[in-house]
């Protein structure tokens, strides 16, 4: 047999054990994803959920919240002509419902900041939500790929990745930190003071998503602008994409944080995820995943390779400049203590989460796919 009509029948293999995911990167109209929204009435969850419905490779959206707004939110998005069915679902009875058959799963439920809040002081509130919503994933999608933007992120995504493995079925690769928004600012503050097409500039920004673990890899920026950037130059555009966030909640002066540009960044981060999953080759974005670049950080933030089974390779962080190698050790400690504060709280309370299905215990996924860089 040559090679291409080996290829030909691995490709047919392939199609048929996963056959709800289309193969043709080039036919992205033809390709259909199920999405689920989960915090649809908030703040982000609204136009998150609008750019979705107009994203072509979706064709089931599916908004979920604790409140019944869901429903309303659902029917106005429906009217938007794109193929994406639209449906609402609202209270925890209609969850299952609406995570039924789910490919991706975003999560943007929880509370925002307020004004001199740090991202950590969510954390009581929103752990539990995280913990609630990402069991009901494991119960019901098991396989779906979990994009996770409830605050502390840190924090949120250990949680969801104990709950997994708690339920016997977590696999790294399927599970993500949103932190595209950092791309996002560092692109636009970047472009706006050096020059350059925010658009396709590229600078990468690793590390985690709160404060001094924000950490933008400016001597990596692509194309690098002339002249550089002075060192002054570099610790204010630092400073700037760090504390962006603050920027907004505290120009909305109480009402929220956040939501607009958030709701651009999940839903480009999300489409990206959904070209990989379609087979799409050599997507790359940044995210908050399971790593080992960085000692003492189970969680870090940086480039990866998204493809059909979710991250298929994390990338190395490059040669770093010695205000960035400094920038790196400074945030460690801090990224390494939010981590565990989710792990410990996970930890303590799945018992409770898990009390009647002990058995799943035993059956966590030891052998899970590591992400190896
Ligand atoms: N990752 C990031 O870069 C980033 C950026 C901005 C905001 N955030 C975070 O996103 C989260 C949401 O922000 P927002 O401005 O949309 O808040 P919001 O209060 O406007 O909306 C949150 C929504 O979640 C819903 N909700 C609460 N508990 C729920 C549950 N158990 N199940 C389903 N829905 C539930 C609420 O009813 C509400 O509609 C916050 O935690 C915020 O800190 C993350």
């Amino acid at each position: 047999m040559d090679n291409r009509s080996a290829n030909r029948r691995v490709a047919k293999l392939a199609a048929h054990l996963q056959p709800q995911i289309r193969r043709d990167p080039t036919a992205a109209h033809k390709a259909g994803f199920t999405v689920a929204v989960l915090g649809a009435a908030g703040g982000i969850g609204q136009p998150l959920s609008l750019l979705l419905k107009r994203c072509p490779l979706v064709a089931d959206l599916r908004l979920y919240d604790v409140v019944p707004l869901a429903a309303g939110v659902a029917a106005d998005v429906s009217h938007v002509n794109s193929r994406a069915d639209t449906r609402g679902f609202h209270g925890p009875s209609q969850l299952p419902l609406a995570l039924e058959g789910c490919d991706l799963v975003v999560i943007p439920a929880g509370v925002p900041r307020k004004p001199g809040m740090t991202r950590d002081d969510l954390f009581n509130i929103n752990a539990g939500i995280v913990r609630d919503l990402v069991a009901a994933c494991a119960k019901t999608c098991p396989n779906a790929v979990l994009n996770v933007i409830s605050n502390p992120v840190n924090s949120t995504v250990p949680i969801a990745a104990e709950v997994l493995k708690d339920a016997g079925v977590y696999d790294p690769r399927r599970l993500m930190g949103v932190t595209h928004l950092d791309v996002m600012r560092a692109r636009t503050f970047v472009s706006r003071s050096k020059g350059g097409d925010p658009n396709t500039i590229d600078i990468p920004v690793v590390g985690g998503h709160a404060g001094v673990t924000i950490l933008p890899l400016l001597s990596q920026t692509r194309p690098f602008p002339k002249g550089g950037f002075t060192a002054e130059e570099a610790r204010a555009l630092t400073h700037r994409i760090q504390n962006g966030g603050t920027e907004v909640v505290d120009a909305k002066a109480g009402a929220g944080s956040a939501t607009l540009s958030m709701a651009a960044a999940a839903a480009e981060f999300a489409h990206s995820v959904l070209r990989g999953l379609n087979g799409e080759r050599n997507v790359l974005e940044h995210a908050f995943v399971e790593s080992r670049l960085v000692p003492g950080c189970a969680f870090f933030a940086s480039k990866v390779r998204l493809g059909r089974v979710g991250v298929e390779k994390v990338l190395g962080l490059g040669k770093l400049s010695d205000a960035e190698a400094a920038g790196l050790k400074a945030l460690t400690p801090e990224l390494s203590a939010s981590i565990r504060k989710g792990f410990d709280f996970a930890r303590a309370s799945i018992p409770a989460l898990t009390s009647s299905s002990t058995a799943n215990a035993g059956s966590r996924l030891a052998a899970a796919p590591g992400l190896g860089a």
